[in-house]
């Protein structure tokens, strides 16, 4: 009690003061000077209460705290405290933006905070920056309301332990940063409700949702994402990165999308066992879908499988490059390259071409089927003259492989006499003669090498250059046409 009375005499010397020149805050802490027994009175009160802030201020500081009495007693009155000075209890500058900018500015006011203040509201004044930390020298208050301000930062938890007698926080509706490290003395004393919307803790609607989002949105959204994936993988795997296709597999619904549909105009050829599409992939390759009509079982599924997995490595310039295969319960189908170019029965009949471009494609023939005799001997192609493709460069690319362990080297052989003759004669073995390839063989050979004229296609200009060399292939021909038991040559002497 005494205390504050004499502090209360400190304050009313100077309100007086500031009471005989009315001004603004400012304006009285540049004019005003301290009084003469300004000193004395401050030592006096010390003598008497020596917990007093300003005690401790060295004389140095004394316009310090001359000043700092002048705002206390404009503050005391902007707060409306009754009898102000002799109990100053409260600062109450809820609602008065400019007022609190400007006492919070005072630090020196703040340092020498008078004892009787038990109350600090500065609420709803859009005060911004850091935590007005000056609040902590009034280490005194019981109350302390900062809520509805612009402040952001980190709020200096540790100091609040100077406020003991704090029993009244808010803080809400701020924007102070999350405090990580729950502090337990401090969140003990104040519950939530001094926190809401402040930015300290958590938000819970915030929380709410991200837990609800954490428990049923993202299994949710994992579900979606594997099935989706799951359904790409399984119809439309080229809509995949392509680090995460299976190579060589196409999919029906792949197929279906490059043919339109399997549509008519895709049709190129159809036979009795075989359907033969040009389609578009997505990546824009064109391609050769050929389609195997005859459902087969279970287990020939799987050789079919296995067949198309060595199809796929085959490479050279003269065989079609198979890119892989589809294969379920009702499809089968290779994927190749697309080759534009016509067959070679067509081309001969259709074009006549002369010696040169024909042995080259005997020439290409015989590589192919070297390379597949030596690197891939399980594998047999059909060598006629409708499975293979003369490219624009002139090359022939063979087209129609099986893998057949079984097939005899002899009867490789005798195929490849076989088209070597036809593309001499331009005759067809199968549809010109009667007994098939064994009374074409032996018609070359009757007139052979007597008749060569009559034998060798006449559409072919006849030079003596022409003639010998198409004997020589005949010659070849009729060679690898030997019946078993007789002669063949090896595939070395046909591969020189
Ligand atoms: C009060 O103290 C200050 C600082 O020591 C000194 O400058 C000033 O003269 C003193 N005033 C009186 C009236 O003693
Ligand atoms: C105190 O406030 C009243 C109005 O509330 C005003 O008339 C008076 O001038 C003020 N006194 C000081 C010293 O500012
Ligand atoms: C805060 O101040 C605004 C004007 O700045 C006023 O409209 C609003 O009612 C005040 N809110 C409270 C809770 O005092
Ligand atoms: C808190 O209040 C008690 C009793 O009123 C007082 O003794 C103590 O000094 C106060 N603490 C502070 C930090 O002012
Ligand atoms: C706040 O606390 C820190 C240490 O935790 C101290 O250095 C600083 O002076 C304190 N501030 C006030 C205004 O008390
Ligand atoms: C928080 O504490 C105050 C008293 O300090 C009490 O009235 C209020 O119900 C409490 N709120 C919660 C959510 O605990
Ligand atoms: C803090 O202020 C908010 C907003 O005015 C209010 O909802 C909340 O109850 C207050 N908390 C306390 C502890 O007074």
């Amino acid at each position: 009690m005494a205390s504050s009375t004499i502090y209360a005499l400190l304050l009313t010397v100077s309100l007086s003061v500031s009471l005989v020149s009315p001004g603004t805050v400012i304006e009285d802490l540049n004019n005003l000077k301290p009084p003469p027994d300004f000193n004395s009175t401050i030592a006096e009160n010390c003598q008497t209460n020596p917990f007093h802030r300003y005690c401790n201020a060295t004389p140095d500081d004394l316009h310090e705290v001359f000043k700092s009495t002048i705002v206390a007693s404009h503050l005391c009155n902007v707060s409306k405290n009754p009898n102000c000075v002799e109990t100053f209890s409260k600062i109450d500058l809820h609602n008065q933006r400019n007022a609190a900018k400007l006492y919070l500015s005072f630090t020196f006011f703040w340092k020498y905070c008078p004892l009787s203040i038990t109350t600090i509201d500065l609420s709803n004044n859009s005060i911004q920056g850091n935590f007005p930390s000056d609040i902590f020298y009034c280490s005194q208050i019981q109350a302390l309301d900062l809520r509805l301000n612009g402040l952001s930062g980190d709020v200096p938890i540790q100091n609040f332990s100077t406020l003991s007698n704090l029993t009244f926080l808010n803080l809400s509706y701020n924007y102070f940063s999350e405090v990580k490290f729950q502090n337990e003395q401090f969140f003990s004393r104040f519950n939530s409700s001094s926190f809401i919307s402040s930015g300290i803790l958590p938000d819970h609607k915030e929380f709410k949702m991200k837990a609800v989002f954490l428990l049923f949105g993202f299994p949710v959204l994992v579900i979606v994402m594997v099935t989706g994936l799951g359904w790409l993988c399984f119809w439309r795997p080229d809509f995949l990165p392509r680090f995460l296709r299976r190579k060589h597999k196409f999919t029906p619904s792949m197929l279906r999308a490059a043919t339109d549909g399997f549509s008519r105009k895709n049709l190129v050829e159809r036979t009795e066992e075989v359907s033969i599409y040009n389609g578009q992939l997505r990546d824009g390759n064109e391609v050769r879908i050929e389609m195997y009509k005859e459902t087969i079982s279970r287990k020939n599924h799987k050789k079919f499988v296995q067949e198309c997995k060595i199809l796929v490595q085959l490479s050279h310039k003269n065989l079609i490059q198979v890119m892989g295969w589809c294969q379920n319960r009702r499809m089968r189908a290779v994927v190749t390259e697309w080759i534009d170019g016509d067959h070679v029965e067509t081309w001969l009949s259709v074009t006549a071409p002369p010696w040169n471009k024909r042995r080259k494609v005997i020439r290409g023939v015989i590589e192919a089927i070297y390379y597949l005799h030596e690197e891939w001997p399980e594998i047999t192609c059909d060598l006629k003259t409708t499975s293979i493709l003369i490219c624009e460069d002139g090359e022939p690319v063979l087209s129609r492989f099986k893998v057949d362990a079984h097939k005899s080297s002899t009867r490789k052989i005798f195929k490849l006499g076989v088209f070597i003759l036809e593309m001499v004669t331009n005759k067809r073995a199968h549809e010109d003669f009667e007994r098939g390839e064994a009374s074409f063989v032996e018609w070359v050979r009757i007139n052979h090498p007597d008749n060569l004229e009559g034998v060798i296609d006449m559409r072919m200009k006849k030079t003596t250059h022409v003639i010998d060399q198409a004997t020589e292939a005949i010659a070849l021909g009729l060679m690898c046409t030997n019946l078993p038991g007789a002669e063949q040559p090896s595939w070395e002497q046909i591969y020189i």
